[in-house]
Order: structure tokens, then C-alpha cells, then sequence
């Protein structure tokens, strides 16, 4: 749909009405709006604080939420009477289908969308919300984000994730957006934007239904009418057809690479076909590659990418649960070598990632299942909150429950942009992102590439860390009862292959997270409090190794 369409159904008023959860910025956000644009800028609460002379916490506690809520209704349907003005509406505004339709008919609606992680970190010490002041109040904003998520949306011409850009950023895409009367940015409904800050190399994350038919995401970073597409003999029958048609319906030529399917096919060989590939098509500085399908394309692609003609636009389109939550996003690509996992590489950061949850569909459940491994470790390492919902909601998504996979891909992504965004080239925090994978590469390379998922590996993996992280006296047992029944529940091994614990030990020195000839390993001090460190006495990791294999 259209903002034309849209202000066909609307009284053309010059406003802007900004909805959203507590601590999404309306009011900041409002008031930058509307100094630039030469508005009235009203804040909801301030206006009803004004009119009843008491704090809106007084109001809550002599006339009950529902008080409130005829107050604040009697004040919007005044003020949109009013023509020109950037309201922020409260965080409630939308419950009432009277005020949601009066927001839509009298000027243009934007959720200010925040992942509930943000939105807890921006109110926990704001002790003037009233909703908040129970005993658990970030629980209490997971409810309410559940029960109002949805309403904002239905209420919204637009929807905006705050992610970690800076108000300015935020303010100028707001303001293309209100500009431009052609702009067609609500593309589906349900898409939702995050964002990577990396400075001049941030790039947006596209997370929603059917994203690969709807050419205006992709074609803003095709400059010169030309890409080519690399992808595997799994995907291409799947999904290539659909894109390069969509593509070329846009005049857009199409250069097409496709290899064999599989981890063993990460390698200097099918590098070299891509070189080939578009060398003879002379591809030009100019022509992004596009990566489609999996962690393994994902990896190649982007370092054919960094390294052809010394680096090209890479655009990732993750079709695995795993690359839509973990390798599409922060840029590490590579290859195998065979003297070790991913040992040849580059950080090189795509210009664009669009997880497209519909290809989720054709993905076998032992693949969808390698990806919640990853999905599970966000929660274990930063984010218990999300944890917890996982426990809730694992069946949802191994049914693939199109709302609960949008929920955790971006839960996962905002994670890990959150640590991207502060340690692009892993020199401190990023590390964190490997739990599990130091026992996990050890099990990838003592069986052989490709007979352990790399998400199976990191499952039983994260257990051992676990069970370290237990002997270390930082985690109880029940904690890791907890963690095995969570990746019990989502179909993983919680054990290692019957591997000696010398092959383990030779195959972890391999690993290349070794520094200075100490391994180093991330474990849990918390649940969702993951910390890095090299002092793990030998005994202990062996008696990790012994009772955590088959
Ligand atoms: P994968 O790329 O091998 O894909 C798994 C299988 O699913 C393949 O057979 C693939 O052809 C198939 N497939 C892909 N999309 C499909 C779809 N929509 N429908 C049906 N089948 C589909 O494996 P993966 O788990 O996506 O990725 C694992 C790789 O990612 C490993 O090489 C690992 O090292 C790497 N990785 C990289 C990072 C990073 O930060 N760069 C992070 C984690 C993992
Ligand atoms: N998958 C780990 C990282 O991207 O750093």
C-alpha cells in the first residue's frame, strides 16, 4: 500500500501521530520530528497531566487503569481534531479500536517498534511508569509488548524499528518516509527492519514473509542494472527461478553460479568456480554478489565478494534458519581449509541482509533444528528474558509458527548487531557468540565436515561449556538440567560423539581461537551471562570431555 493510497482514506492534516511501546522514543524522537519539520509537537501524557493538574501515576492509583484510559481517549479525540502537530501518543493509546481508527483517519501513523531487550534496558531505572512498578517489571513489558504488538501494527501507516541507530539517523528515514508520497515502505505488514551500526559500513536486516517477490528492497542496491547470484544445487530449484524473475521483470541481468550442495564444498575449488564464473561474464567492480542459501553459500559468496576485483557489493538472502540468525549477519566470511574449519576468511559486511521467513518452509527439520541451536545460544549468552521464552515457545517454532520464527529471528539479530555493532573484528565481546563452538569445531573436524550440522555440534557443544561452567562453580545443575531439556525439547544432541578425549584436546588446539597456546573457551557464569576466559584447569576440561561424550 501506499501513502497515497493511505491519505486517500485520511483527512489531510499535516500530522504525525507516533505509537509504541514505553521507552520506543516517541517522545525524543517526536520532538527532533518536529523541530525539523516545522510542527507542534505534543506529548499525550503531558497534555492530560496538564488538564487534570496530577501525575499520571496519581491518576493511576485514585482512578485505576481504566480512568486513565477514558482520559487519555477524551484527549486524543480532541487533539486530532488539530492539523499539523507530531503527537506521541501513550503506550496504551492503541487498546482502544476508537482511538486507533481516529489516529488513522486524521494524519499518519508510525510505530516506533523496539525489541523488548531495548526497551527494558531504556525504562529499567525509570521509576514513573506506572505498568512497571510490579515485582517483575521486565516480564511485565514482555506481556505487554505481546498484547500490544500487534495493535500498533494495525494501528501504523509505517513501521520504524529503533534498533541501535542514533535519533538523527532514525529522524531523516522518518522524514524520507512522510516526504515521499510515492514511498511504498510498508512493503508487507510484518516486515521488520533492524539495523547494524558499523558507521559507514551499517547495513539494514529485512526480517518478514515472501521478502524475495518484492523488488523494491533489493533494487535500491543494484546501482547498475547487473548482479549475479551464487547459490547451490539444493536452493536453485527452490528459490533462484523466483529471484532472478523477479529481477529481471526490473531489467535487471542476471549472472547465475551454481555449486554443489554441502559444508564439504566450502573450499578454495568452488571459490574458484565463482572467480571463473564472473570472470568470463566480466563482472565489474560495480556488480553485487548476491549470496542465496545457506551459512555455506553465505560464507563463499562473501569472500568472493572481499576478495574479486579487491571487493564488490555483497548482499546476503539467507534462506536457513542458521544464516537468518547468525551467518548472514556481522560479516565473517570464508572458507575451509584442511587443516581446519573456516581458517581462510575475511570480515567483509554485506550491504544488505533479507531473511525471507517464507523459504523456512522447504527447510528439512533437521536444518531447522541446527539453526534453533543458535537461536537457544543468544538466550544463553545475553539475553534470559529471551531464554525464557524459548522454553515457552520451542514447540511454535520446530511447528514453524511464521510469528514465533519472525519473533526469535529478530530477538537473535538484534543480539547479535548489538555485539557486531560494538566488536566488528572480535577482539573482545564478539567472542561470546562462540559458545559452544571451541567443543563444537573439535566435533565438526574429528567426525569429518558434514557429518555433525554445525548447529548440532554447537548444541552438544554448549553443553559441555555448561558442564564446565558448572565445575567452575558458576552454574548450578540444575541451571544446566535447564539447558539440556531446552535443546533436548528442540530435537539437538546434548551429547558429543564417542571421540577420545585426546582427539577432542588435539582437535580444539586446531581450533583457531587458541592465543598464545592457551585455549580459550566461552562458558556461562549466568544463565544469559556468558564470559570468556583461558584459565580452565586441564583436569576439569577432561572430566567435561569424558562424561559429556558418547
Ligand atoms: P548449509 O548452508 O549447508 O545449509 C544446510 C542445508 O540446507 C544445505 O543442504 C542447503 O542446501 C539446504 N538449504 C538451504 N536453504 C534451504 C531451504 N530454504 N530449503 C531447503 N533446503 C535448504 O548450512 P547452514 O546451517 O545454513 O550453515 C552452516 C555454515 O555456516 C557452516 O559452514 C558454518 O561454518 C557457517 N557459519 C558461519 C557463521 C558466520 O558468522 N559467518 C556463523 C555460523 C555458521
Ligand atoms: N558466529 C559467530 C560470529 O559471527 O562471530
Amino acid at each position: 500500500m501506499t501513502l497515497s493510497n493511505l491519505q486517500s482514506e485520511k483527512r489531510l492534516t499535516g500530522n504525525i501521530f507516533l505509537v509504541g511501546m514505553m521507552g520506543a522514543g516517541k517522545t525524543t524522537v517526536g520532538k527532533m520530528l518536529a523541530k525539523q519539520l516545522g510542527k507542534t509537537f505534543i506529548d499525550c501524557d503531558e497534555e492530560i497531566q496538564k488538564r487534570t493538574g496530577v501525575k499520571i501515576s496519581h491518576i493511576f492509583d485514585v482512578e485505576g487503569e481504566e480512568g486513565f484510559r477514558q482520559r487519555e481517549s477524551s484527549v486524543i479525540q480532541d487533539l486530532i481534531k488539530l492539523d499539523n502537530i507530531v503527537l506521541a501518543t501513550g503506550g496504551g493509546a492503541v487498546l482502544k479500536p476508537a482511538n486507533r481508527d481516529a489516529l488513522r483517519k486524521n494524519g499518519v501513523v508510525i510505530y516506533l517498534k523496539s525489541t523488548v531487550h531495548d526497551l527494558w534496558q531504556r525504562t529499567r531505572h525509570d521509576h514513573n511508569r506506572p505498568l512497571l512498578q510490579t515485582a517483575n517489571p521486565r516480564g511485565k513489558l514482555q506481556e505487554l509488548f505481546e498484547q500490544r504488538d500487534s495493535l500498533y501494527a494495525e494501528a501504523a501507516d509505517y513501521i520504524v524499528h529503533t534498533g541501535k541507530q542514533s535519533v538523527q539517523t532514525l529522524i531523516a528515514r522518518l522524514i524520507q518516509k512522510i516526504d515521499s508520497s510515492e514511498d511504498t515502505i510498508t512493503l508487507s505488514q510484518n516486515m521488520q527492519t533492524l539495523n547494524v551500526g558499523l558507521a559507514e559500513r551499517s547495513y539494514p536486516i529485512h526480517i518478514g514473509q515472501d521478502l524475495i517477490n518484492q523488488p523494491e528492497i533489493l533494487l535500491q542496491h543494484i546501482p547498475n542494472k547487473r548482479v549475479a547470484i551464487v547459490t547451490n544445487s539444493t536452493v536453485a530449484p527452490l528459490y533462484l527461478e523466483k529471484l532472478t524473475g523477479m529481477l529481471t521483470g526490473q531489467g535487471i541481468k542476471v549472472k547465475s553460479v551454481v555449486l554443489p550442495d554441502g559444508e564439504q564444498y566450502k573450499n578454495s575449488s568452488s571459490l574458484n568456480t565463482i572467480y571463473n564464473e564472473l570472470l568470463s561474464s566480466r563482472c565489474e567492480r560495480t556488480t553485487p554478489l548476491i549470496a542465496l542459501g545457506g551459512g555455506v553459500i553465505g560464507d563463499l559468496t562473501g569472500f568472493a565478494a572481499a576478495t574479486y576485483l579487491r571487493g564488490v557489493p555483497f548482499i546476503q538472502i539467507p534462506t536457513t534458519l542458521l544464516a537468518q540468525v547468525d551467518s548472514s549477519v556481522g560479516g565473517k566470511t570464508g572458507i575451509n581449509h584442511p587443516l581446519g574449519k573456516n581458517m581462510i576468511g575475511a570480515f567483509y559486511q554485506p550491504r544488505v541482509v533479507i531473511a525471507d521467513i517464507s523459504t523456512l518452509n522447504t527447510l528439512p527439520d533437521k536444518e531447522l533444528r541446527a539453526g534453533i541451536a543458535e537461536v537457544i545460544k543468544y538466550g544463553l549468552i545475553s539475553d534470559l528474558p529471551f531464554l525464557e521464552w524459548l522454553e515457552l515457545n520451542i514447540e511454535k517454532l520446530l511447528k514453524r509458527d511464521a510469528e514465533a520464527l519472525q519473533y526469535a529471528i529478530v530477538c537473535s539479530c538484534q543480539n547479535k548487531a548489538d555485539v557486531v555493532g560494538t566488536d566488528e573484528r572480535e577482539s573482545g565481546e564478539r567472542a561470546m557468540l562462540n559458545l559452544g563452538h571451541t567443543f563444537g569445531h573439535a566435533i565438526e573436524n574429528g567426525m569429518g565436515y558434514g557429518v555433525w550440522l554445525h548447529g548440532e555440534a554447537v548444541a552438544a557443544g554448549s553443553i559441555m561449556a555448561a558442564d564446565l561452567s558448572r565445575r567452575l562453580g558458576w552454574l548450578s545443575v540444575e541451571d544446566v538440567e535447564r539447558i539440556k531439556k531446552l535443546f533436548t525439547k528442540a530435537g539437538l544432541p546434548i551429547k558429543g560423539p564417542h571421540l577420545s578425549s585426546e582427539q577432542y584436546l588435539q582437535q580444539m588446539g586446531l581450533d583457531k581461537k587458541v592465543e598464545d597456546g592457551k585455549i580459550r573457551f566461552v562458558l556461562l557464569k549466568a544463565l544469559g551471562q556468558a564470559v570468556i576466559t583461558n584459565e580452565v584447569p586441564k583436569e576439569m576440561l577432561l572430566q567435561t570431555l569424558e562424561s559429556n561424550s558418547a
